[in-house]
């Protein structure tokens, strides 16, 4: 199998605190990753590391093959010009917790945003593809709605179209549902057991336990800047060994 993603032995400190603490992971294509843990443990920094929207302190990204904001010079690396970093960076998509629309564009304009001005698509071929991919989401008649027209569901499925845009080798999903009301969970969770099936590789920071448990392919908890547990679903959350582990899944659990 392919590997999409990896990343080896990834440090980072803030200020002189160590928030990940050597990190490995490696994630095949068409793979779905969720990982899980407590607060503070460093899961958002980690998918930053991923896309170098943080450097880090050692350790290497590999995204389909290529190292991500560096390059390598002799024996060491060189963080590359931001210009070369925003071009790896348009292959990886990311969607937040906050959807981060543009306010003043519709929906549809939010999604061949990208496209058009990034990647040169044509605008007919990029509104052609991106009428499909807000259907794909099931906001196919909201297309002209503004952001503030609509949900925050909805919102964060325009944010998912968005991404997808761009035709990125790997989502990065971090909390994409925290900031919901209840009630808008579930339509975001299914749009995103969507790409899961049809192949996307994606990398989920969530607290949806059963959406991990069915949906995930493997199982990540990250406790104090280290993934304590990877497996399959079941193995993790219902025989977790650490003992760290074990406390968060029943505070989660129960
Ligand atoms: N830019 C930053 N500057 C300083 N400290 C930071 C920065 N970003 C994160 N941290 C710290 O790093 C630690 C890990 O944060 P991170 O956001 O990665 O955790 P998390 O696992 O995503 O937590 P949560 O579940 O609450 O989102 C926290 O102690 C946080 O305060
Ligand atoms: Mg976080």
């Amino acid at each position: 199998m392919k590997t999409m993603v990896k990343a080896i032995n990834i440090h980072k400190s803030f200020n002189g605190r160590e928030v990940l603490a050597g990190v490995d992971l490696e994630v095949a294509d068409g793979e779905v990753l969720c990982i899980l843990g407590p607060s503070g443990g460093g899961k958002s920094t980690l998918l930053r590391c991923l896309n170098h929207l943080e450097t880090v302190d050692d350790g290497v990204v590999w995204i389909d093959g290529s190292v991500i904001g560096y390059e390598l010079r002799g024996e060491t690396l060189r963080e590359l010009p931001p210009r070369k970093v925003r071009q790896q960076q348009r292959e990886i998509g990311m969607v937040f917790q906050h959807f981060n629309l543009f306010p003043h564009l519709t929906a549809l304009q939010n999604v061949i945003e990208g496209p058009v001005t990034v990647r040169k698509e044509s605008r007919a071929a990029a509104t052609a593809r991106g009428v499909e991919l807000l259907e794909a989401v099931g906001l196919g008649d909201r297309g002209a709605a503004y952001p503030s027209q609509l949900s925050g569901g909805q919102k964060q499925r325009v944010a998912i179209a968005r991404a997808l845009a761009m035709q990125p080798k790997v989502m990065l999903f971090d909390e994409p549902t925290s900031a919901l009301d209840p009630e808008l969970v579930g339509e975001v969770l299914d749009v995103m057991r969507r790409l899961a099936l049809a192949g996307t590789t994606m990398i989920v920071v969530t607290h949806e336990i059963a959406f991990a448990r069915d949906v995930a392919d493997r199982v990540a908890i990250m406790v104090d800047g280290s993934i304590r547990e990877i497996g399959n679903p079941d193995d993790v959350l219902s025989n977790p060994q650490d003992p760290r582990v074990r406390s968060f899944l029943n505070r989660v659990l129960n």
